[in-house]
């Protein structure tokens, strides 16, 4: 298992199993791998010869008042994760490989992007896109990877692969939890002790919606304004949004006439955390 730091090395590796007559898969992340991470890398090996794992800490995604310096990296941690469950290289550049100094291009989005975290991070999609985009023309793959978890991230890269006829396979793969039920996260490590008991929250109101939809609610209001009343009840969380919107639009939408997506993005102490659930997953 390699660890490269160049485009031209990738390219030359994935050329050399298009030969083979290898199909690849890509698993875009920010490193720091954990069992989300490595699912996504599990789902890629099932389904491809090769599989490219990126691991990119991309500053194009980061407010100037967000966590990309504190962002945690360890490499050595990640290529442990990607030997271990079939990863067969990680590319890892450095900011200069993939932003050259008059590097002007950029891929933005409107509409999808107008709503959940895209709100309260205005600049973070057009990151995301641009360095997702550039991540494809360099490797290629036929198929890539993307957590649940970052369900606005998936329909906003879903879009851009289908406005930009880009010819690759997108996997959305189911949000990956600790046994006590929070969503696993690169953030987490943020978390003191007791903050990572107060983020509980999180999961106990994802949990109580989805119970809500199960049990037949259709009004978005109340099933939010449940979720949103339990995740006061804890005095380290502080809501950044819950809410219910469209699949596929991202707006927020009155009634469970259609497939939903319930997120909710909540702050314990500094660290801003996300989960959501599906109502067609529920
Ligand atoms: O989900 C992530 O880790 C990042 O947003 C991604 C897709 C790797 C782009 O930097």
């Amino acid at each position: 298992m390699k660890v490269v730091k160049t485009i031209e090395e990738v390219r030359n590796q994935v050329k050399e199993w298009r030969k083979q007559g290898l199909t690849v898969g890509l698993v875009p992340t920010m490193g720091y791998l954990h069992e989300g991470h490595a699912s996504l890398i599990e789902a890629s090996h099932r389904d491809n010869g090769r599989t490219v794992v990126s691991d990119f800490v991309n500053p194009m995604q980061f407010a100037p008042t967000e966590d990309l310096e504190s962002y945690p990296r360890d490499i050595e941690l990640d290529s442990a994760v990607v030997e271990a469950h079939g990863g067969d290289i990680i590319f890892n550049p450095e900011p200069e490989e993939m932003y050259h100094d008059d590097f002007s291009s950029f891929v933005d989005m409107t509409v999808l992007t107008e709503e959940l975290c895209g709100l309260s991070r205005p600049i973070h999609f057009r990151g995301v896109c641009t360095v997702v985009a550039k991540l494809f023309n360099i490797v290629k793959p036929d198929r890539a990877y993307f957590g649940k978890k970052d369900a606005q991230q998936l329909a906003v890269i879903r879009h851009m692969v289908d406005d930009l006829n880009m010819d690759i396979e997108i996997i959305g793969c189911p949000i990956v939890r600790e046994p006590d039920g929070l969503a696993k996260s690169s953030r987490n490590t943020y978390l003191s002790e007791t903050e990572r008991k107060s983020a509980l929250i999180l999961s106990e109101s994802i949990f109580m919606g989805m119970d809500m939809v199960r049990n037949g609610e259709k009004n978005c209001s109340v099933i939010v304004n449940s979720m949103k009343e339990h995740i006061n009840t804890e005095p380290l969380a502080k809501i950044d949004y819950v809410k219910i919107v469209d699949c596929k639009t991202m707006q927020q939408i009155p009634e469970l006439d259609r497939p939903a997506l319930c997120a909710i993005a909540v702050y314990i102490g500094k660290t801003r955390l996300i989960d959501n659930f599906f109502t067609e997953d529920v």
